[in-house]
C-alpha cells in the first residue's frame, strides 16, 4: 500500500475515535446522542458501529489532524476537508452531523457517512464522503466487514437500503445485512456478494421506490446466479421504522421469515395497480404471469406456477400450458 493510502487511513481511524468520543462522552455530543436514542439506535449499537459526531464547526477536523502532521493537501484528498477557490484555505466537509464510519473489508476506517440531525430541506440528509484514492462506493457494502463471519456460516446475506436498517436489524440478532451506499447495486456488488454466500435476502424500503430498486436489484442478483428471496415491508415502513414500531421478533418472524422467492415477489409485482376483478387487467396479468414462467429453466417450477395460476382463475391448466408452450416458442 502506498504511503499516501496507509496516512489516508490513519487520518479516518483518529477521527473515527474523536467523532464517537464526542457523541458519547461529551456535552457538544448530547443532543446528537439523545437524537439516535430517540430514535431506537442502543448504546450497544453506536459502540459496535463505532457511530460518532462531528462538531458544528467550519475548522475543528482540520486543526485536530492538522496539528498532528498530516498535510492539508492529503486531508484534502481523503475528502475530509475542502479547499476555498477564493484563498486556498480549508473547511471541514463533516459539519454538526452523525458519523457513520465506513470500513473496508479489512476493518480499516475509509470514508464516513454523516447525517443530518435536523430539517433535510436546504442539505442532504445524508452526505458521504467523495470518491478517494481508498474508498470506491461502488465496491462498498456497509458493514461487509462485521457482517461476514455471520453471512459465511449462513452462506446468506441480507442486503438492505440504509444504515439504519442494518443497524436495526442487527439489534434484532440479524447480524449479516448489508446495505449500499445510497447507490443501486453495482456489478462489483454483485460479485463480492457472489464470492461470499449463495444467497441474498432483499429486504428494501416499502414504499415504490424501494419495491422498484427491490425488483431491479432482485433482477442483477438472480442473473448472476444467486438465490434470491425478497422480504417486504408493510404500510411503506422502512425495516427501521418496521422495527421501532413492531419489535424484533416481529421483523424475524413476520418479514424475514416471511421472505418469498424472486418469482412469488415478481406475481406481487405484476400485480401492482391491476385490479384483478376487471376482466382487461386479468387477462394481461395472466399473459404477463406466463411470460415470466416461460422463462423458468426447470419444467418442475413452471409446472408448479402453471398450476398455481390455473387454481387461482380457475383455469384449465392445459390451456394455459398450451399457451406459455406459444410464449416460450415464441421466445426462443
Ligand atoms: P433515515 O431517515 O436516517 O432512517 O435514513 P434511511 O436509510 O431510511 O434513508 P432513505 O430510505 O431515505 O435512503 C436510503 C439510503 O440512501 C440511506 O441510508 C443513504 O445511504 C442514502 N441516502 C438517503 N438520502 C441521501 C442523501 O441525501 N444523499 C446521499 N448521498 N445518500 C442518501
Ligand atoms: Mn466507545
Ligand atoms: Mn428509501
Ligand atoms: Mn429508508
Ligand atoms: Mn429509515
Amino acid at each position: 500500500i502506498p504511503n499516501d493510502f496507509r496516512l489516508m487511513m490513519e487520518a479516518h481511524e483518529l477521527l473515527r475515535k474523536f467523532y464517537h468520543h464526542l457523541l458519547v462522552n461529551t456535552k457538544d455530543g448530547q443532543h446528537a446522542l439523545e437524537y439516535l436514542l430517540d430514535r431506537g439506535f442502543t448504546l450497544k449499537s453506536i459502540e459496535k458501529f463505532q457511530i460518532g459526531y462531528a462538531l458544528n464547526s467550519w475548522d475543528f477536523v482540520y486543526k485536530f489532524l492538522t496539528k498532528r502532521n498530516f498535510q492539508p493537501d492529503l486531508l484534502e484528498k481523503s475528502g475530509l476537508v475542502i479547499k476555498r477557490e477564493r484563498d486556498g484555505s480549508f473547511f471541514d466537509r463533516f459539519r454538526d452531523r452523525i458519523m457513520f464510519p465506513i470500513f473496508d473489508h479489512k476493518g480499516n476506517t475509509i470514508a464516513f457517512s454523516g447525517r443530518s440531525l435536523g430539517a433535510v430541506d436546504n442539505e442532504p440528509k445524508y452526505l458521504n464522503s467523495p470518491e478517494t484514492a481508498i474508498f470506491n462506493k461502488s465496491k462498498i457494502l456497509y458493514n461487509f466487514h462485521l457482517a461476514r463471519p455471520s453471512m459465511k456460516k449462513l452462506s446468506q446475506l441480507i442486503l438492505f437500503e440504509g444504515f439504519a436498517d442494518v443497524i436495526a436489524a442487527d439489534k434484532s440478532g440479524i447480524e449479516n445485512g448489508v446495505a449500499t451506499m445510497g447507490t443501486s447495486l453495482t456489478d462489483d456488488h454483485v460479485s463480492i456478494i457472489r464470492r461470499n454466500v449463495e444467497s441474498v435476502t432483499i429486504c428494501y424500503d416499502g414504499d415504490n421506490a424501494g419495491i422498484e430498486a427491490a425488483y431491479r436489484a432482485a433482477t442483477t442478483l438472480a442473473s448472476s446466479g444467486s438465490s434470491v428471496r425478497v422480504a417486504m415491508i408493510p404500510d411503506r415502513l422502512d425495516p427501521d421504522d418496521y422495527i421501532k414500531k413492531y419489535g424484533p421478533e416481529k421483523f424475524q418472524n413476520e418479514v424475514i421469515g416471511a421472505s418469498v422467492t424472486f418469482m412469488t415477489f415478481k406475481l406481487q409485482y405484476l400485480r401492482r395497480g391491476k385490479d384483478l376483478q376487471n376482466e382487461g387487467d386479468r387477462l394481461q396479468y395472466i399473459e404477463n404471469v406466463l411470460k415470466e414462467i416461460s422463462s423458468l429453466e426447470k419444467v418442475v417450477e413452471r409446472d408448479h406456477y402453471l398450476r398455481q395460476l390455473a387454481n387461482e382463475f380457475s383455469l384449465s391448466l392445459e390451456a394455459l400450458q398450451q399457451q406459455q408452450k406459444q410464449i416460450y416458442f415464441a421466445n426462443k
